[in-house]
Parts: C-alpha cells; sequence; structure tokens
C-alpha cells in the first residue's frame, strides 16, 4: 500500500460515513460515496465504481438502518444491506483492495447478559438483522483479508443520535423518558474512526470485529449521560432526569429488537494493543465539542 493510502468510503453521508471521510482526509486520498454516486438498491454498479476507484481499503457504512422500515421494505433491505456489500466484496477481492464491511449488534438475539464475543452465535430476531448477518457472510466468503466490523448505539456530531435528541428535548425542558430495560454499548464515531485506521495496514487480519466504547448502559443511562455532560460543561439544562419506561411500552415499534446486545471488543483490542474509552467518557467528549461548536441550545 502507498504511504497515502487510497480510501473508499459508502455511504459517506451517514453518521459514521461523514466522521470516517472526514478524518482520514488529511493522511489518505478520501473517495466519498454517497446515494448520489451509487444506488445502493442497485447493486450492479458497485464493481464498475470499484474497479474505477482503484482504491486500497473500501469502508462499507451504507446501511438501511432504520430498522422497521426494513421489516416491511425488505426487498430493498437485503438489496442494500446484503447484495451490495457482496458485490463490494467480490470486487475488492478481484482488485485487491480490503473491504471493512460495518455491522451490526442487532445479529444477536438478545438473549445473553454478558457482552457478546466476536464468535458469538448470531440468530436475528428481526429482518435488518437477517439482511445486516446476511452482507456479512457474503464479505467473510469473498476474501479473507475482509474484515466486519460490527458497531452498536453510533452516536456523533454528523447526524443525531438517541443521545442527542434527549438532549436538546432536555434543553427545551421537556420531558425525556427513556427505555431503562435495554442495554448495550455506544459507539462514538470519532472513536470508530481511530480505531479503524488499524485496517489499513496490510498486515491486519481479516475477518469479525465487535467495535465500541467500553461498558454497557440503557438507553435511559446513555440519556441521562449526555444531561450530565451537558451539565457539567455549564449548559442550562432545564429537565435534569430522565424518565424511566419498559421497552414494551414503546408500542409503536414494528421490529422486535434484542433486549441485550452489549458486544465486548477483546480481538480489536488486541489488535489496537490499547483499550476503546468507556462511553461516559466518549459521551461527555461529544457533548463538549457539540456545546462548542454552538450546536446545543438553550430552551
Ligand atoms: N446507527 C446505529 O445506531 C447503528 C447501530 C448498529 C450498527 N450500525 C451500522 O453502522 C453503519 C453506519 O450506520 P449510521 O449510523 O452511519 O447510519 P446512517 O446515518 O443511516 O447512514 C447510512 C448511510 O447509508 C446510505 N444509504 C441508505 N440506503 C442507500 C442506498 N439505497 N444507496 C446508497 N446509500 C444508501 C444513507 O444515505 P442517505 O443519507 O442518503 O439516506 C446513509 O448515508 C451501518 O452499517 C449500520 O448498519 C448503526
Amino acid at each position: 500500500m502507498s504511504a497515502r493510502p487510497r480510501i473508499l468510503v459508502f455511504g459517506a453521508g451517514g453518521r459514521l460515513g461523514a466522521a470516517l471521510a472526514r478524518a482520514y482526509d488529511a493522511e489518505a486520498c478520501v473517495q466519498s460515496c454517497g446515494r448520489a454516486e451509487a444506488d445502493l438498491a442497485d447493486p450492479a454498479a458497485i464493481a464498475r465504481l470499484v474497479r474505477a476507484a482503484r482504491p486500497d481499503v473500501v469502508i462499507n457504512c451504507a446501511a438501511v438502518t432504520n430498522v422497521d422500515l426494513c421489516q416491511t421494505e425488505r426487498e430493498l433491505a437485503r438489496a442494500v444491506n446484503a447484495e451490495s456489500p457482496r458485490q463490494m466484496a467480490r470486487a475488492c477481492t478481484e482488485t485487491g483492495a480490503r473491504l471493512v464491511h460495518i455491522s451490526t449488534d442487532y445479529v444477536f438475539s438478545g438473549e445473553a447478559r454478558t457482552p457478546y464475543a466476536e464468535d458469538s452465535v448470531a440468530a436475528p430476531l428481526s429482518w435488518y438483522g437477517c439482511t445486516k448477518l446476511e452482507g456479512e457472510e457474503a464479505v467473510l466468503e469473498a476474501g479473507a483479508r475482509h474484515a466486519v466490523v460490527r458497531v452498536s448505539w453510533v452516536f456523533g456530531p454528523d447526524r443525531d443520535s438517541f443521545v442527542d435528541k434527549a438532549l436538546q428535548a432536555a434543553l427545551r425542558g421537556e420531558p425525556v423518558r427513556a427505555v431503562a430495560d435495554k442495554w448495550s454499548s455506544p459507539t462514538y464515531t470519532l472513536d470508530a474512526a481511530d480505531a479503524l485506521r488499524v485496517f489499513f495496514a496490510d498486515a491486519a487480519p481479516g475477518g469479525v470485529y465487535h467495535l465500541c466504547n467500553r461498558g454497557v448502559c440503557t438507553w435511559r443511562e446513555w440519556a441521562q449521560a449526555g444531561i450530565d455532560a451537558a451539565l457539567a460543561a455549564g449548559l442550562h439544562v432545564a429537565t435534569t432526569a430522565v424518565e424511566p419506561l419498559r421497552l414494551a411500552d414503546l408500542t409503536a415499534m414494528v421490529a422486535p429488537r434484542p433486549v441485550y446486545s452489549a458486544m465486548s471488543c477483546g480481538k480489536l483490542e488486541s489488535l489496537l494493543g490499547r483499550p476503546l474509552r468507556p462511553w461516559s467518557e466518549a459521551v461527555d467528549d461529544h457533548v463538549k465539542r457539540q456545546a462548542q461548536a454552538g450546536q446545543l441550545v438553550t430552551g
């Protein structure tokens, strides 16, 4: 690989993809690919795009991420979440590039009560999870250098996540309620960008990896951490406590979700030679940066 790797990012307009494209821009030749460049509902165009870009690394952050929409728009979900990564992986194998394919904690059933390991059995509950798992399998089948990297509860500056929406409501003085009986591990996009650099090295092994911040929390604890971070940053937050909800209270949800989907990241941490930072520190950092950027307006 050249000193300045050529990196092609699919889903570059999304929450994770935008953060990665920005993070690597100074050190790599980054080609950002969004829906305008390639509609992944039509996976046939992908090989042409990969061949033309001649990348060293392709990072696929594109997906239909609306879990409820996937439950009804089954063909679309399968085309984008399973067939597109299959085509990307084949094109990468053919051109000698490595594919880093982003996947999800929703490949797990949620029956565990300790963090899922990289080799834990996947048994998705939703069509979103099924299509993401099919995408994983297709990528791994296409070449041993390709990496499947599962993330969970993604948050960062490029698109609002649950924690941002909860904090914005708290700043406006609205009541904030969040589920207190569903657990996972948030993933900060800035930390993910740092960690994923490890796959730019030719020698990095492929396979399945987990990438999230350390520790386990509920949606309620995640939202509360956002509010606490804003208070610590000196913002006036009108609603200071998040009220608990039960998952069963969210009757509008169409697709079943895993109750517990925290993941252990030991394999990636070994490769990195360092631990990933705890989720609460990552939330503090995110809120501080958002406040400094003037993104948090008190009501
Ligand atoms: N968000 C989470 O909490 C979460 C949790 C676990 C795993 N993940 C995984 O993490 C990855 C990144 O997710 P994210 O949070 O960055 O999601 P996101 O903000 O929804 O980004 C997904 C991107 O995919 C693009 N996309 C969707 N359909 C497309 C199509 N037909 N053609 C081309 N592009 C299309 C979207 O384009 P538009 O912007 O034009 O819609 C968007 O840029 C995904 O693989 C997701 O499965 C996310």
